[in-house]
């Protein structure tokens, strides 16, 4: 049962998958949202800036602040993953018009850092996004940690990957920014694609949402029958050839794997919720940053191969989750806005 309410900042590259999470996360009773930060990722920052204040517009959640970030890694080009979300981010939906009124004129790492102080008991911060905001937050305030209740992280892998088949998105995009993370003794808790992958929404239940015809149901419905770079258009090959730093996609799903929807996103909002629809553990992590092919490799060490000690475990990695509850859970907070 989830019932506690705790305050809570997430960090979004708003693209389809996080629009989803920012839909289930305002739909969390036990969530207080002070704030919302927007990053670099899926697309450049000023479509992932834009779509966050338009999605949480349309949620009806002008309340929450939101504060714009980094708009590339710390060290690195920027890779993006235009043929999958659409060159803006929000492939299949069109807003009215743009809706600006939430945006502060902080930049992100100010605006984390006064919230943060600002909150009489620590913060839970769900990253879903390059890790480039967060980092930069550790690098300015180094007892920025004793604000945070815990890192909720979308990406690591055991042995899968996206776009790579070892390395994920979250992580290939901005890999120092996780040993950042990683090193900076924060509470730190990761759900990986191994877990993220089956959370998948089904074409039946896809169906299922787009019969709903509450404005949010049509809308969650609109993007996931256009997420993917399966519905990537030729215009929109030109668009991103142009900009160049794309990911590259390479991976071959069967017809069954194309048709589900992995709810990466939202699967990490719901274990900031309730997390005990996961089991998950602790166990020491790091980050390859130099690697010729392994760039964005996260080193699980299950066995303790480094002998380290209980103390120095750094991640509590996600590795069960029961499907049903999680879709359940999900569905059900789409149709909560009817
Ligand atoms: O690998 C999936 C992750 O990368 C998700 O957060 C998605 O939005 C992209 O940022
Ligand atoms: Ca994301």
């Amino acid at each position: 049962m989830c019932i506690k309410k705790f305050p809570v900042l997430i960090d979004v590259d708003t693209g389809v998958d996080d629009a989803l999470a920012l839909t289930a996360a305002c739909a969390c009773p036990q969530f207080d949202i002070i704030g919302v930060t927007t990053v670099a990722g899926n697309v450049d920052l000023k479509y992932t800036t834009k779509n966050t204040m338009n999605v949480l517009h349309l949620l009806g959640r002008d309340d929450i602040p939101v504060a714009a970030g980094a708009d590339g890694p710390l060290e690195r080009p920027l890779i993006r993953a235009s043929a999958v979300h659409g060159v803006e981010g929000l492939r299949g939906f069109q807003f009215e018009e743009n809706y600006t009124d939430s945006l502060v004129d902080e930049d992100a790492v100010t605006f984390l850092w006064n919230k943060l102080k600002s909150q009489k008991e620590k913060v839970t911060i769900i990253a879903l996004a390059p890790l480039t905001n967060i980092a930069r937050l550790i690098l300015s305030h180094e007892d920025c940690g004793e604000y945070i209740e815990k890192i909720v992280f979308m990406g690591t892998s055991y042995h899968d990957g996206n776009p790579s088949p070892i390395v994920t998105f979250n992580v290939l995009v901005d890999p120092e920014a996780l040993r950042i993370v990683l090193d900076s003794k924060i509470e730190f808790c990761a759900v990986p694609l191994d877990v993220t992958r089956q959370c998948y929404l089904t074409p039946e239940e896809i169906g299922m949402i787009g019969k709903d015809q509450g404005v949010i149901s049509q809308f969650a419905h609109s993007i996931l029958t256009h997420y993917g770079s399966g519905y990537l258009t030729e215009k929109e090959r030109e668009a991103i050839n142009a900009k160049g730093n794309e990911e590259q996609i390479t991976a071959t799903k069967t017809a069954e794997e194309n048709a589900r929807v992995s709810l990466h996103d939202p699967a990490t909002v719901a274990f900031a919720a309730c997390p005990d629809m996961f089991t998950a553990r602790k166990y020491f992590a790091m980050v390859e940053c130099k690697g010729e092919i392994t760039t964005g490799f996260t080193l699980i060490d299950k066995r303790n191969f480094y002998a380290k000690q209980p103390e120095e475990m750094n991640i509590l990695f996600a590795e069960t989750v029961d499907r049903e509850r999680m879709i359940n859970w999900f569905i059900s907070a789409i149709k909560s806005y009817n």
